[in-house]
């Protein structure tokens, strides 16, 4: 991979309610980081945009630019994406926001309260549609229900080459584990692999990634 820019994002996002509170998901950013740490182990320059996470950032060539909302990761993935080869989103983004952020701490009440959210941007979507020929677009799906459809579904919509699918439904899966079980989906095959460290699936991702970029 030398000689070539890999954008990946990573982690979570958090929509702020308040000074103190936000909105956010389980995602630690290991998928994303160890996603990076391979990239730049054969060489390639990684860009790594990452929301709120506890881990240092992996050797090696890694420009990590941090971010909290799904705002600041959309503007920092858009102006980045225009020099990348490609780029492997895998990050949590949110997918609604508050609509107002409340400038002091909100105090309790004897009434409910009605938080109003709007959809954020799809980040996917927008680097879908802004891809030129010879980059090449990885996403993540992580599903609970009609799996393969869906993420089939996603890949199309959002252009992209590839997406990784796991499911919640396999236990050592998904958010916060170590260890991940993954599908790599491309136009042209569908490749299931066994539970493995994030480490190793990290390398079969790349993998697979490689060989798109090679053949584009
Ligand atoms: O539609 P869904 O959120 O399930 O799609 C998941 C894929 O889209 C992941 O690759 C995720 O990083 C990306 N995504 C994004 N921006 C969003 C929502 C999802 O880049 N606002």
């Amino acid at each position: 991979m030398h000689g070539k820019t890999i954008l990946i994002t990573a982690g979570p996002t958090y929509e702020k309610i308040d000074p103190v509170r936000f909105i956010g998901n389980y995602s630690s950013g290991k998928m994303g980081y160890a996603l990076a740490a391979e990239a730049a182990r054969r060489g390639a320059k990684v860009v790594l945009v990452s929301g709120p996470v506890a881990l240092p950032t992996p050797e090696g060539d890694i420009e990590r630019i941090d971010v909290e909302s799904a705002a600041e990761m959309y503007e920092a993935t858009t102006s980045r994406f225009p020099e990348a080869d490609a780029a492997i989103l895998c990050a949590a983004v949110a997918d609604f926001t508050p609509d107002h952020t409340a400038t002091t701490k909100i105090k309790r009440g004897d009434d409910g309260m009605v938080l109003h959210l709007v959809p954020t941007r799809d980040i996917a979507a927008a680097l879908g549609g802004m891809k030129r020929d010879g980059q090449t677009l990885v996403g993540f799906a992580l599903e609970t229900d009609n799996e393969l459809s869906n993420a089939l579904g996603k890949m199309e919509r959002k252009r992209l080459d590839m997406i990784v699918l796991n499911s919640l439904q396999d236990p050592g899966a998904g958010f916060r584990t170590d260890t991940n079980k993954v599908t790599i989906i491309t136009h042209r095959s569908q490749t299931a692999l066994a539970l493995q460290s994030k480490a190793s699936c990290a390398c079969h991702i790349v993998d697979a990634l490689a060989s798109l970029i090679h053949n584009s």
